[in-house]
């Protein structure tokens, strides 16, 4: 890392983690730390813990932790420079010179720029000769001049070099307007136009970057759209369109629905909560940032197959986040911009008794499930049945079980008391289902069995508990760091990873910093972090530091002592008979 050790103190400094996790999470005071729900996966009870003390996080939930820039780097995606970055903004530093313009956080420095520069390229053709076809094309779509302006709008021309040309003449080398990914390589080795002959959306982040542009075709070639790939700037499964407008709308309630196009009409119609995915289907990633900023989803997909199957699948995903979800189905097989176009003056007010008449997931559902069966036949309908009272048992309020209840027993001539007792056998297993789950996952934990991170702790356990004891004394008490440092050597750590932590932690020490969090969080990945963070999360505080290391340094030595199992297998008797002796010698 180039960036030098004091700016990391001052940055820490100036960057209370209390304070920057507070910006999204709400935390409530719980002894010595700080508790909320965690950002990071969906959970009902909060076991997100924040030390002010100790400077770093720990989720019990998802095992996510470290100190406020590896925070940063999760809550906002970006890469360690990023968020040095963004908490140094935040704080009010500037940057220290050399590390300013570094590698990759230049080159997606230069990238956002490119695209900035491209879409600015992009607006201004509409108005030109040859953009004229554009501009009729996103007016005859019912766009106002409003609206194409607010959303950035514009028209990359047939030719394939005029973009690459401009951004040339504007100081882009071509390695960067080919990372942008708003060119591609030609056989010969010269970049040409990714995008030719078609109308430019661009895609906006948070921050207000532009990270990338959707194009469509004016004609029925194929594809209708096509969008920018991947690069260091852009993941498409981890943003959505209109998002940066949609946030500050949301009150409570984002619309959710499949196209640019039907965004851009539903904001114009006063809709100004509505996001899209980038043409592919919703992610988890997209429903935990959807998450962030309501409490309830309208799907709104087309009204095709495709569109209802889509929506099958997010109600998973948003339902698998705990958000409320309501369906909108756009009648006549439509999709929402053809529906409020072909309203026209009464577009905004039939969609708003659409928006108000959508109905909870829970009759979508059922209305798709009842589909697959063929209900005349008595043992389809007992099926039907059996997955319907599945659905009904995901609901919360008893009432509006019961009223589905009652419709179902109507329905398929069944008394409702028989199907009642058939939909809380099966809550009664899921509930024995999931304590067992918990009680495996407590003994999985204890184990470590399914440990990742340090796979060799399960192999030993009492050694890898003493090193994360110490690693944990050195952490929280400086006085005692020295003298565990002074006693023992990297080599009598057993498990590699523990040892590769206490490494650098004496490393930093012997050359003066402090051991905390993020002397660590440089070195290692984000999982790797998270798993240190455990260790700080669960240990106490000790009372007598000094005696627990003494404590925790006997077990290792002793650890150190005893014969591997093929040690043992390879040993003859002499030396086994010695080592026994040791043993009991020890015992006395
Ligand atoms: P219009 O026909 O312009 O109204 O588009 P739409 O929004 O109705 O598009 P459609 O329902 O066909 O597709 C929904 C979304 O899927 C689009 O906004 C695109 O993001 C994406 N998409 C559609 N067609 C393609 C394609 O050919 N390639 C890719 N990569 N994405 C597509
Ligand atoms: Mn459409």
């Amino acid at each position: 890392m180039p960036i030098p050790e004091e700016f990391i103190q001052e940055l820490k400094s100036r960057n209370d983690i209390v304070d920057v996790v507070a910006a999204y999470v709400n935390l409530k005071r719980s002894g010595r730390n700080m508790v909320g729900l965690c950002p990071f996966h969906n959970e009902k009870t909060p076991s997100f813990n924040v030390s002010r003390e100790n400077e770093f996080f720990y989720c019990f939930g998802c095992g996510a932790g470290g100190d406020v820039i590896t925070f940063i780097k999760k809550a906002e995606n970006l890469d360690y420079i990023d968020a040095v970055k963004f908490l140094a903004q935040r704080a009010g530093m500037s940057m220290p010179e050399d590390s300013r313009d570094s590698g990759l956080a230049h080159l997606k420095n230069r990238i956002y720029e490119a695209n900035r520069e491209a879409a600015r390229f992009y607006h201004k053709q509409l108005y030109t000769p040859e953009g004229k076809q554009a501009l009729d094309y996103l007016r005859k779509r019912n766009l106002s001049e409003k609206t194409i302006i607010h959303f950035g709008l514009g028209y990359s021309p047939p030719s394939r070099f005029e973009l690459v040309n401009h951004l040339k003449s504007k100081g882009f080398t071509n390695q960067e307007i080919i990372q942008a990914n708003l060119a591609n390589l030609s056989k010969k080795g010269y970049p040409f136009d990714r995008f030719s002959d078609r109308v430019m959306f661009p895609i906006i982040d948070l921050r207000g970057n532009v990270i990338a542009f959707g194009g469509r075709i004016m004609s029925d070639i194929k594809p209708k759209y096509l969008n920018t790939s991947d690069t260091p700037v852009f993941n498409k499964s981890r943003n959505l369109f209109a998002l940066q407008f949609a946030k500050n709308k949301a009150k409570g309630q984002l619309i959710l629905v499949e196209g640019y196009m039907d965004v851009i009409a539903l904001h114009q119609a006063g809709f100004e909560n509505t996001v899209a995915t980038l043409g592919t289907s919703l992610t988890q990633e997209q429903a935990l940032i959807i998450k962030r900023y309501c409490d309830e989803v309208v799907i709104c997909y087309d009204a095709d197959e495709a569109g209802q199957k889509a929506t099958s699948r997010a109600i998973a995903i948003l339902r698998g986040v705990d958000l409320h979800i309501r369906v909108l189905r756009v009648p006549d097989g439509k999709d929402p911009d053809e529906y409020i176009k072909n309203h026209g003056e009464q577009g905004a007010a039939r969609f708003r008794m659409l928006l108000d008449k959508s109905s909870n997931d829970i009759q979508f559902r059922l209305d798709s499930l009842k589909k697959q069966y063929h209900l005349e036949l008595s043992d389809q309908r007992v099926e039907y049945l059996t997955e319907a009272v599945k659905v009904l048992a995901q609901l919360d309020s008893s009432i509006e079980q019961d009223v589905y209840l009652s419709e179902l027993s109507n329905e398929l001539n069944v008394e409702k008391q028989a199907v009642k007792m058939q939909m809380q056998k099966y809550q009664k297993r899921q509930f024995r289902d999931a304590r067992k789950k918990e009680q495996r996952d407590i003994y999985d934990a204890m184990t470590a069995k399914n440990d990742k991170i340090n796979s060799e702790k399960f192999y030993n356990l009492r050694a890898a508990n003493a090193e994360e004891g110490l690693i944990s004394l050195i952490m929280k008490n400086p006085d005692t760091a020295k003298q565990i440092f002074r006693q023992l050597s990297p080599g009598q750590f057993m498990t590699s990873f523990n040892r590769k932590v206490y490494e650098i932690l004496k490393k930093h020490s012997e050359s003066g910093g402090e051991c905390t969090m993020t002397c660590i969080s440089g070195e290692f990945s984000n999982e790797e972090t998270g798993s240190i963070a455990r260790i700080l999360a669960s240990r106490p505080r000790e009372n007598d530091p000094g005696r627990a290391a003494e404590e925790y340094i006997r077990i290792l030595t002793e650890e150190n002592e005893k014969m591997t199992p093929e040690q043992i297998a390879q040993a003859d008797t002499q030396t086994i008979m010695e080592q026994l002796r040791k043993l009991k010698e020890k015992k006395k």
